[in-house]
């Protein structure tokens, strides 16, 4: 017993009441690490290297700003008001044109808006997993989608990739070994165009083959594809959803290519899928926020939105072009990374005996974040490895960046032959993205 003034016991029987209540599935749901170092990590002397956000000081702010006044003072009782849980007709179309751009020739009734395409994952995932099925994923993978699939209580099986993406012939052995297991694979969950984290993309004569492969193994395709506008040379890669439409489900995005706040995606399903999808939405949102979908549809209509990625896409270059550079001339002996034809992500191996989850408070200590490798995996791999995100610093910070990350590694090296490898305590596992490493 405690006596009133004396600290109460610690252990499981003195949690709070609610957390012996929650349903079993919240075991999975975690916060990011830099989720917990968000606050030093966001000080203007850290540069910070962590986050997933777009470069939005290209947008014409002005010009977008007298548009979503003119329609608020024209159509502002529909934008407020209501709408359908599929999304706004007109821009389920517009939507359709934007996918024709990788050779997606779908019909806008099987298009079905979310609030961002992290929705369009839950959703899926919603509607297709039992606990304890397996989904396949690339080793790394999204974060988000990580937690989604974690939330809904997913075995996450991981296919290797190489700087072709996906490799065929892992996808075949993950299946096997998961058939062997008497498991069952619900789908298989592939960012095929400048993949988040890795920054690599689906070799196009690899992709008839994946597609074949899980056709053959009766398991259908969420194929994510936020970047595939984000090619450095105006590159576009055909989609996956293109060739095969009834097996794949193709998750789509407007928060790399315009703005990530407005929360506008979207979930194209073969026919019969939709109006599961539909009601899925419906018990999430009652309806995406029309007044969001009604900008973009604006945007899209009145706005030369080609040359705006464009745009982006020179942002992005000059921010890669700044990263690799940065690396080549400070990184130590033993690193090696990739160089992402687009995108916004480079992944970086360390040396070994150093663990990047470890090194982050340091690193932070020293102005620089980054994401380490652990948060994308669900099987706690990746500790040798860090994302760089180079998309929002402007290229001198992230040279800075870069030159303070290379110091952070080579005082770890030092510690590392002096005391031996260092390790992070905690264990990882699915995490939930902040806004800051989504
Ligand atoms: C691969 C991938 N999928 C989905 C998302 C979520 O995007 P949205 O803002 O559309 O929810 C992200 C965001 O970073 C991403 O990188």
């Amino acid at each position: 017993m405690t006596s009133p003034g004396q600290p109460a016991k610690q252990g499981p029987r003195s949690l709070d009441p609610h957390v012996r209540r929650y349903a079993a599935r919240t075991a999975g749901m975690t916060a990011s690490e830099i989720r917990a170092l968000f606050a030093v990590a966001s000080r203007p002397e850290v540069v910070s290297l962590a986050g997933g956000m777009p470069h939005l000081a290209a947008l014409p702010l002005d010009g977008l700003a007298r548009e979503v006044g003119e329609m608020m003072a024209t159509d502002g009782l529909v934008a407020l008001q209501y709408g359908s849980a599929h999304g706004l007709p007109e821009l389920r179309e517009q939507i359709c044109d934007v996918m024709a751009l990788e050779g997606i020739n779908a019909h806008p009734d099987d298009v079905v808006v979310t609030v961002g395409s992290q929705m369009g994952l839950d959703m899926v995932t919603r509607i297709f997993v039992d606990p304890g099925d397996v989904v396949l994923a690339e080793g790394p993978s999204y974060v988000g989608a990580l937690g989604s699939f974690a939330a809904y209580q997913a075995q996450v099986v991981h296919v290797a990739m190489d700087a072709h993406g996906l490799v065929p012939e892992a996808l075949r052995e993950a299946l096997a070994a998961v058939e062997r297991s008497g498991r069952r694979v619900k789908f298989l969950y592939t960012i095929p165009n400048f993949h988040n984290p890795a920054g690599v993309t689906l070799a196009v004569n690899r992709r008839a083959e994946v597609l074949e492969i899980c056709r053959q193994a009766g398991v259908l395709v969420v194929e994510d594809n936020p970047y595939g506008l984000l090619g450095f040379d105006g590159q576009t890669y055909p989609a996956l959803r293109s060739t095969d439409p009834d097996n794949v489900v193709y998750l789509g995005s407007f928060s790399k290519t315009f703005a990530p706040g407005l929360r506008v995606g979207w979930v194209l399903a073969p026919h019969a899928v939709r109006e599961k999808l539909v009601l899925a939405a419906e018990s999430a949102t009652l309806c995406p926020p029309t007044l969001n979908q009604m900008i973009v549809s604006r945007y899209l209509s009145t706005h030369d939105w080609k040359g705006q990625i464009k745009i982006y896409r020179e942002a992005y270059r000059e921010r890669r072009d700044a990263a690799i550079s940065a690396l080549e001339q400070h990184m130590p002996e033993g690193c090696s990374w990739n160089r992402p034809d687009g995108g916004f992500y480079v992944w970086l191996t360390v040396p070994e005996g150093i663990d990047t989850k470890a090194m982050l408070p340091r690193a932070v200590t020293q102005r620089v974040a980054y994401a380490s490798g652990t948060g994308f995996y669900a099987d706690r791999l990746g500790s040798r490895q860090l994302r760089i995100s180079y998309c929002y610093p402007t290229p001198e910070r992230i040279r800075e960046g870069i030159r303070r990350l290379a110091n952070v590694l080579e005082d770890e090296a030092q510690l590392h032959a002096t005391f031996g490898p260092t390790t992070s305590r905690e264990v990882g596992g699915p995490q939930s993205p902040s806004p800051d490493t989504a």
